[in-house]
């Protein structure tokens, strides 16, 4: 999906969705169900199959279609065949998109499709590129309001460090509920770290085994809220997550990733990372599986970034 828009918000957008020959069908009923919904702020919508129509000149790339992984497959199936689609839509972005244009991965692995997809667009900014754990954040922010039985809108400062996968760090070390440490407000750091992060880690999981499907709505209100995020100011002292490249991260990780950490934005589209975080043992020893999950996914994808080596077929 292509947005074309100026910013600041409130912003009439444009809508162009990608598909294929076999979705368009499905397609149409999307453009459908979009204009009879009369959001206020949709002017157009248009519907095609060739990336480079569609991208032509959007400000945002909403990068969502992918292969869900089905029975018997393996993770480095999914990667191959997902990685394809984001060298063909890296490559269409770069051709064709706004030089400034932002791009969210959806699609999983998110991580690593964003790591190819920035590769296969040297013509973009690789800060312009993010993979989505907003999703795994609301996740968070939820869990530690359902416990400490507050409304979620104060919980505050939660990061979601790494892979959107099991490995993914939900930080209950740097949150904060009513402006307070959250391991204040909770004081049982054995559920902290072995019911709330595993919790949110396995969630699209969980999901999926009782609905049959993967998260849709959650997914599509977080993918607003990452947009927002970066479209508007962070409020003082607050951060939101992302998963980005690593390169210039402060806090050791190994760059040439796309690893989720914290940010904030002063809402033209950019982002810097947050420098005063707190890194203890529980969560270092985390971040580091998260980050060796990732290097392997990586190596994995080598010729997909068109470099050397690289399979896991
Ligand atoms: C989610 O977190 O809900 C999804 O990314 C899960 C999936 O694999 O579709």
């Amino acid at each position: 999906m292509a947005m074309s828009s100026a910013l600041p918000l409130p912003q009439p957008i444009a809508l162009n969705l990608l598909g294929s020959e076999r979705s368009r069908e499905a397609l149409e009923g999307v453009a459908m169900e979009l204009e009879d919904s009369l959001f206020p702020l949709l002017r157009e919508v248009n519907i095609g199959i060739d990336p480079r129509s569609v991208f032509e000149d959007c400000d945002w790339a909403l990068l969502i279609g992918a292969k869900p992984r089905g029975p018997g497959m393996e993770r480095g199936d999914l990667l191959e065949q997902n990685g394809k689609i984001f060298v063909e839509q890296g490559k269409a972005l770069n051709e064709v998109a706004d030089k400034n244009c932002k791009v969210l991965v959806v699609g999983n692995p998110c991580n690593t499709n964003t790591l190819i997809a920035m590769a296969n667009a040297p013509g973009l900014a690789k800060e312009n590129f993010h993979a989505l754990t907003r999703l795994d954040e609301n996740r968070a922010k939820c869990q530690l309001a359902l416990k400490s039985g507050v409304f979620y809108s104060t919980v505050t400062n939660v990061t979601i460090w790494g892979n959107h996968s099991t490995t993914q760090v939900p930080d209950f070390v740097n949150a904060r509920i009513n402006n307070m440490p959250a391991t204040e407000v909770i004081s049982d750091r054995e559920w902290l770290e072995n019911e709330f992060a595993p919790c949110v880690a396995t969630r699209g999981g969980a999901l999926i085994k009782k609905w049959g499907r993967s998260s849709a709505a959650s997914t599509a209100v977080s993918i607003a809220d990452a947009i927002k995020a970066l479209v508007t100011p962070t409020e003082p002292g607050d951060w939101f997550s992302s998963a980005v490249s690593t390169d210039g991260n402060p806090y050791g990780i190994e760059e040439g990733l796309v690893f989720s950490m914290p940010l904030r934005s002063k809402g033209d589209g950019g982002w810097e990372f947050v420098e005063d975080v707190i890194i203890d043992d529980w969560l270092r020893g985390k971040i580091k599986a998260s980050e060796d999950e990732l290097k392997k996914e990586r190596d994995c994808v080598m010729h997909l970034m068109g470099m050397a080596g690289g399979s896991c077929e």
